[in-house]
């Protein structure tokens, strides 16, 4: 079956659970972040694992469904867990969902993610409205032939997060009278984190912060002609940087400290989005 039937299938299957009006903003929640879903209104969930061509997700941390419905009066789909390279997936896998939220009608997505903090003016807990990011997975989800339907085979990525959404992130935190910090989000394949002089190294390419998701679905909806807002928490300092070993539980301890915060800005984005 074509990659573009299965896109259809999928869409179709999730319209056929909906009992309201389309989604238009699409969420991509990362680790720690998936409870923001939980305050969506009326929400419709779907698991992954109902949705037809849908790949299945399986870290810990993260939930594996679909939660459709308002959020501060729009209407959202949510990803609770997304789809890692690193677990095994390959690029389209990984982005698949994209690719169906934009058959759903997406035009705006805000993605966000755990990351290590490069920039050592960042303190752990700290948010980060992404600028640009830099795509050091080795891979593309568009390499192959291009499907001329889902968009160009050449996609510009000089404005990959819209440059009109970082300002209404911006302004949104302004609002909430909360500092945000703004960068450049790398993203590494994983599962490892990084040696303290890869760290090094990324800082002098112009990294602020480090992760293992992101790229790839922002590939795709740039692709796709989708909007893309990115806020990354950053959950520890990345590797080198203080004297003590990183660990999965202290990223997941700081998501956990700082997600009222999180909520709020993200409630905040949505509202005037
Ligand atoms: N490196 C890579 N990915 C991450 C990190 C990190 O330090 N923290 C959270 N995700």
């Amino acid at each position: 079956m074509s990659v573009l039937k299965q896109i259809q299938e999928s869409e179709q299957y999730i319209t056929q659970q909906l009992n309201a009006s389309k989604p238009t903003i699409g969420l991509i929640l990362g680790s720690g972040l998936g409870i923001l879903a939980e305050e969506i209104e009326n929400p419709v969930t779907i698991s992954y694992s109902e949705i037809p061509h849908f790949p299945q997700s399986t870290v810990s941390g993260h939930k594996g469904q679909l939660v459709v419905g308002k959020l501060q009066g729009k209407q959202v789909v949510a990803m609770q867990g997304r789809f890692h390279y690193y677990e095994g997936y390959d690029m389209q896998h990984v982005t698949f969902p994209v690719r169906v939220m934009k058959q759903l009608g997406v035009e705006k997505l805000l993605v966000t993610n755990a990351a290590g903090g490069i920039n050592e003016s960042f303190d752990p807990g700290d948010l980060m409205i992404i600028q640009d990011h830099i795509n050091n997975m080795g891979d593309n989800p568009l390499i192959g032939k291009n499907i001329d339907e889902l968009g160009p085979r050449f996609p510009d990525m000089s404005e990959a997060y819209d440059r009109e959404l970082r300002k209404l992130a911006e302004a949104a935190a302004a609002d909430l009278n909360l500092s945000v910090r703004k960068g450049v989000y790398v993203g590494n394949t994983g599962p490892t984190y990084e040696t303290a002089s890869e760290v090094k190294m990324l800082r002098t390419l112009g990294g602020d912060a480090v992760g293992m998701s992101t790229v790839p679905e922002v590939i795709v909806a740039n692709h796709a002609g989708i909007d893309v807002l990115g806020i990354s928490c950053i959950s520890n300092m990345a590797a080198g940087i203080l004297d003590q070993p990183l660990s999965h539980d202290e990223v997941i301890e700081t998501t956990e400290k700082v997600r009222q915060q999180f909520i709020q800005l993200v409630k905040q984005i949505i509202q005037t989005m």
